[in-house]
């Protein structure tokens, strides 16, 4: 039986060393070697076309492809009958669902078919907000099968971020479940659907809606389809659409320091490149691993690290509906112990909340087939870091702390596993391919020495950069590419060390990580100004044992309002209504007035000081408009 060609996998950290210079040497020829590996309908001119001024990247253009029959199809000879998507519920004691390769191409291929029938078509967007059932993989997968765009949004947004959402990309279907299970509760999914198109969203002709706990749902004749109703008889071989390399496969939202979220787009041919190559080489799979990546597929982890990058590469990737802590705070390393897990990939926040119930969740659990941890998302900190290594990985694991975001597509800095040094706190070098810098803030110069520290950004292409913001490439110009001319901006800082090992300091713009999430405080700003008592509000993040940062919230109320708990209740309800539960403030400060420098702009240095305790040193306020503010500010803390 052949072998299924993979991307090449990288086996020592010397090799890591020849490879990166070559990858940077010859950057055209290093990912066409990787490329190759890839089952292409015709193969491409140019193998890079870009310039960051415009900007315009373009990988393998003029080939064609379809990404999943490179996800599956090719898979099937030599491993058709080897589980493709392992889940794993909400309850213990359900039964798991094992999907082969053979029988994922097989759903995929009905739901693709499916989806035409329903008018779908190459690139139609396609709205999902569903929980972590096996339906929203072979969904997803069936879009991208058709040549539709799937646009999935986290089923934790409101009803009006939704609609957002859905009318920013128009579009045409929504697919959703009819509820969602996680730990003890059923939370209603299809009426948050309703309520959105009742906001109005006139693009979304079907909601297509797939029956998960089998509840109550009120049912709109005019749009709603049902999933095993459409699916039922359909055959199971659908031709996959040919796509170009730099056709949509997806676009994903996501917050920034201004406005409303972005759509960042990905395509279809050097993403794929990327996050196979990425994959296998960060996690360092063999053939037969078990490999689970705990994140939702409603960010880009999922994406990424649940779905393509594992299949691409024929792995088991396990999809888990439940969360970490019901029954109890040892549900994933059961979940471990219970498949053999042999990569795990989880979030920080997740660890600190385990490690808050302390190690005997841990202890009992067989963990012994474990061989890579990894990290994504924030930070993580040495003391999460210290746990994870000795008591999930016993000592003897080695951790992987992958950097990278929505719009890098793949992980960016990371160790691999096994082979690179590794020290707490630092996510470590740079992957092939990915040439990153780091750049004085003031004089906007590059930073060449080490030990150096900077704003982090990327100097040359990879094939899974974001191509533009959807319908919008002038915002992706100006977040990204204007900062540093020349260069990808990624709204971080970083520090280099001696040895050239690269640690995430944090986000340098307006935008805090709650728990792992991305959020901008404008937005958080803007859904708390909704509220008709507020008139002004200045949102920062704070430093947060569990979440890594928390939503600190100071607002000013019109006169007369009394600024008590209820109105504080009111906000938080705003909040939960305008974004959804993820973005409600931590903690709300009432102030007359908010610190100002003379040009009228809110000075959030000195809040962000303040929230986070640091009042000893809030560097000079005397140029402020109101410097009497910052001591209101300072006695009025919560
Ligand atoms: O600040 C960095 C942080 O998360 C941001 C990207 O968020 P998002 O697009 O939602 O993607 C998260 C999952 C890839 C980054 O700008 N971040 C992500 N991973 C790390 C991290 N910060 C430190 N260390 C990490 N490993």
């Amino acid at each position: 039986m052949p072998t299924t060609p993979l991307p090449h996998r990288i086996q020592s950290f010397q090799e890591y060393r020849e490879v990166y210079a070559r990858s940077v040497a010859d950057p055209e020829g290093f990912w066409a070697e990787q490329a190759r590996t890839f089952r292409w309908h015709t193969g491409w001119g140019r193998v890079l076309d870009w310039n960051f001024e415009e900007p315009r990247v373009r990988w393998f253009e003029g080939a064609t492809l379809n990404i999943t029959e490179n996800c599956l199809d090719r898979h099937l000879d030599e491993r058709g009958d080897q589980t493709a998507i392992l889940f794993e519920p909400n309850e213990p004691d359900d039964p798991v669902v094992k999907l082969t390769y053979r029988e994922l191409h097989a759903e995929v291929g009905r739901v693709g078919n499916a989806l035409r029938e329903l008018g779908v078509g190459k690139g139609d967007r396609v709205c999902f907000y569903m929980p972590m059932v096996v339906e929203l993989a072979v969904s997803v997968l069936a879009c991208a099968r058709i040549g539709a765009i799937h646009s999935v949004v986290f089923a934790g947004f409101s009803a009006q971020a939704l609609a957002d959402r859905v009318n920013d990309a128009d579009c045409s279907l929504i697919i959703c479940s009819d509820y969602n299970r996680r730990g003890s509760k059923n939370i209603p999914v299809k009426a948050v659907v309703d309520d959105a198109l009742a906001l109005g969203c006139p693009s979304v002709r079907n909601v297509l809606v797939h029956r998960n706990t089998g509840e109550e749902i009120a049912w709109n004749k005019g749009t709603d389809v049902w999933y095993h109703e459409r699916v039922e008889g359909q055959s199971s071989s659908c031709a996959a659409e040919v796509m170009g390399a730099e056709d949509v496969l997806f676009i994903l939202y996501t917050s920034g320091s201004t406005g409303k979220p972005k759509g960042v787009v990905h395509t279809c041919g050097g993403y794929m490149v990327y996050t196979a190559f990425s994959f296998l080489n960060v996690f360092q799979y063999q053939p037969g691993d078990v490999y689970w990546c705990t994140a939702d597929i409603g960010w880009i982890t999922g994406h990424s690290y649940i779905l393509y990058g594992p299949l691409l590469c024929g792995a088991t990737t396990v999809m888990f509906e439940g969360v970490p802590t019901y029954p109890d705070a040892g549900r994933f390393w059961q979940v471990c112990a219970k498949h053999h897990v042999n990569q795990f990939y989880t979030a920080p926040t997740a660890i600190r909340a385990l490690m808050a119930r302390g190690h005997k969740f841990v202890e009992g659990h067989d963990l012994s087939d474990l061989k890579v941890l990894g990290s994504v998302g924030e930070p993580i900190n040495e003391e999460a870091w210290e746990w994870y290594h000795d008591y999930v990985g016993q000592g003897r694991v080695p951790i992987v702390d992958t950097w990278w975001q929505t719009e890098t597509g793949g992980m960016m800095i990371s160790g691999l596993g096994g082979l690179s040094p590794q020290k707490a706190t630092f996510a470590g070098y740079p992957l092939p391919g990915i040439q990153m810098a780091l750049v004085d803030k003031e004089s906007g110069q590059e930073l060449t020495g080490n030990p150096e520290s900077g704003l982090l950004c990327v100097k040359f292409p990879w094939p899974s950069i974001l191509r533009t913001t959807w319908c919008d490439h002038e915002r992706c110009r100006t977040t990204y590419f204007t900062t540093v001319p020349g260069m990808y901006f990624t709204g971080d800082g970083a520090r280099r060390d001696a040895e050239g090992m690269y640690r995430i300091v944090g986000r340098v713009d307006d935008v805090i990580n709650v728990s792992g999430h991305r959020m901008g405080t404008a937005e958080v700003e803007n859904a708390i100004n909704e509220h008709g008592q507020v008139v002004e509000s200045a949102v920062v993040g704070y430093p947060h044992a569990i979440k890594g940062q928390g939503i600190y919230a100071y607002v000013i109320v019109a006169d007369g309002v009394p600024a008590d708990d209820r109105l504080r209740e009111e906000i938080v309800a705003m909040v939960r209504q305008e974004i959804g539960p993820i973005a409600k403030p931590d903690k709300i400060q009432f102030v007359a007035e908010l610190p100002k420098t003379r040009s009228g702009k809110i000075m959030r240095r000195i809040l962000r000081k303040v929230a986070s305790g640091e009042t000893e040193q809030l560097g000079d306020t005397s140029t402020l408009l109101n410097p009497e503010a910052v001591e209101q500010v300072i006695a009025g803390v919560v």
